[in-house]
C-alpha cells in the first residue's frame, strides 16, 4: 500500500528534499503552508493551510490527509531575528510541536492508526556547549528564544514517547545548507554575494560575527537521516552532522576563493548583525547515526560551497541580463 506522509514546513529548504525524496521512494506528500495571505483560495492539491501559533485545524487536516508519517520541519527558524520575536518563536517552534502532538494523539485515539512522528531538533540547543564534539549525551545550553524553544519541542517529543508509546522521535541536526537555503542565513547570504559581486552588481557585503564555527552540511543528504530515522522499529532520537568544523571566515575563503575572489576586499562588519548572545562552535558526533540508522554524509564541506556558489553565480548572470 501507498506510504502517506504529512510535511509541516513543507515549502522550507528541507520540506523541499523531504518531498522529492519521499515521492521517489513512492510515497503520497501532503504538506502543511503557513496562511501569510488569507483569503488567497485552495493552497492546493495535498496542500493545507495552517499556522503551527495556533493550531486549530491540525487534527482536521491529520483526517484528511491520513498520513502514516508526520515530520514537524515548520518552524520560526532564524536565530536572530528569534531576539526580536521571542513570544512568537516560543509559539511556533515550541508550543506549535506541542499542538502538532496533540493532534496526533488525538488523531491516533479517534481511529487506532499508528502516525509517526519526526521532530527537527536542533545543534542550536547545545548552545554554550559543554564539550566537543557534541553528541546525544551532551547536555543543552541553548542560547537564543529559539534554542530555547527547540529544547521545548525536544523533550515534548520525549514524553509523548515516553507517556503515550508515540513512535516519536527527535533529530538533532547540526547546520545543513543548500542553494535552497533560506537567503538569510549565513551561507547563502555570502554566495548570493559572491555571485552579485563576480558580476559586478555589488561592491560589499556586511556580516556580523565571521569567528563562529558550525558543522555545515548538505541539506539533501540529511533529510535521508530524518526518513530513516522512522523506519526503526522502535523511536529514539540522533545527532546528525558532518564532525568537521569551520569558520564562518573558512566559508568565506572558500566562497570567494572559487571565483578568484579575496573576501577581505568586499566584507565589512556590521554591530548590528550581532546577537546578543553567540554560539562560538558547533561540531557533532553522529556515531550513533552512523551504526544505527548505517546513515553518513555524502557531500563534503567544499563541494557544498562551490555547488551554492555555482547556483547564486547563475542566479546573478541572469539578474545582469535582465537589467541588460
Ligand atoms: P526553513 O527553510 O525556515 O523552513 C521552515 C518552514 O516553516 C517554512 O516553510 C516556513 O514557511 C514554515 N513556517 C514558519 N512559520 C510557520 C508557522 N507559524 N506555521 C506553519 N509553518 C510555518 O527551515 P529549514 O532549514 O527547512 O529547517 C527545517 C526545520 O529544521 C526547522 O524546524 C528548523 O528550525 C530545523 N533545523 C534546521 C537546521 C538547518 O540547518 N537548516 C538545523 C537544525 C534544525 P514560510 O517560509 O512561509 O515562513
Ligand atoms: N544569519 C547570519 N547573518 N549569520 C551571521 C551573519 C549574518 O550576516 N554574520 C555572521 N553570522 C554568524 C552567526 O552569528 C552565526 O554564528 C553563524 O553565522 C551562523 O548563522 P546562521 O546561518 O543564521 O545559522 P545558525 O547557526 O544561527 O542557525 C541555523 O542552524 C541551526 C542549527 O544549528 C538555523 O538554520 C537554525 O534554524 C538551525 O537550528
Amino acid at each position: 500500500m501507498t506510504k502517506r506522509a504529512l510535511i509541516t514546513g513543507i515549502n522550507g529548504q528541507d520540506g523541499q528534499y523531504l518531498t522529492e525524496l519521499l515521492t521517489a521512494k513512492g510515497y503520497a506528500v501532503h504538506g502543511i503552508i503557513p496562511c501569510r495571505a488569507p483569503g488567497i483560495g485552495e493552497a492546493g492539491d495535498r496542500l493545507y493551510y495552517a499556522d503551527l501559533a495556533e493550531g486549530s485545524n491540525l487534527l482536521t487536516i491529520l483526517q484528511k490527509s491520513e498520513p502514516d508519517e508526520v515530520y514537524n520541519l515548520a518552524a520560526q527558524s532564524h536565530v536572530r531575528l528569534s531576539f526580536e520575536l521571542p513570544i512568537y518563536t516560543a509559539e511556533v517552534t515550541g508550543v506549535g510541536t506541542l499542538r502538532v502532538l496533540e493532534a496526533i494523539r488525538d488523531y491516533q485515539r479517534l481511529t487506532g492508526r499508528e502516525v509517526r512522528f519526526y521532530q527537527a531538533s536542533s545543534s542550536e540547543m547545545f548552545g554554550k556547549v559543554k564539550t566537543t564534539p557534541q553528541n546525544e549525551d551532551t547536555q543543552f545550553h541553548p542560547r537564543s528564544p529559539y534554542a530555547c524553544a527547540k529544547v521545548f519541542g525536544f523533550w515534548q517529543t520525549v514524553n509523548y514517547r515516553e507517556s503515550y508509546g508515540m513512535h516519536a522521535s527527535n533529530g538533532i541536526l547540526f547546520n545543513h545548507e543548500s542553494p535552497r537555503r533560506g537567503e538569510s542565513f549565513v551561507t547563502r547570504k555570502i554566495t548570493l554575494a559572491v555571485g552579485r559581486i563576480k558580476v559586478g552588481l555589488q561592491e560589499k557585503l556586511k556580516l556580523g560575527n565571521v569567528d563562529a564555527r558550525r558543522d555545515w552540511g548538505f541539506a539533501g543528504d540529511y533529510v535521508e537521516a530524518m526518513w530513516q530515522m522512522l523506519q526503526q522499529p522502535e523511536p529514539d532520537d540522533y545527532v546528525v552532522a558532518t564532525g568537521q568544523t569551520h569558520s564562518v571566515r573558512d566559508f568565506l575563503n572558500a566562497a570567494f576563493g572559487h571565483v578568484g575572489l579575496k573576501w577581505e576586499d568586499h566584507v565589512e562588519t556590521d554591530s548590528n548583525l550581532l546577537r546578543p548572545a553567540e554560539v562560538d562552535l558547533l561540531c557533532g558526533d553522529a556515531t550513533k547515526a552512523r551504526k544505527k540508522l548505517g546513515w553518513s554524509p555524502k557531500v563534503r564541506f567544499e563541494e557544498l560551497v562551490g555547488m551554492m556558489v555555482e547556483h547564486d553565480l547563475e542566479l546573478a548572470e541572469r539578474e545582469k541580463r535582465k537589467r541588460g
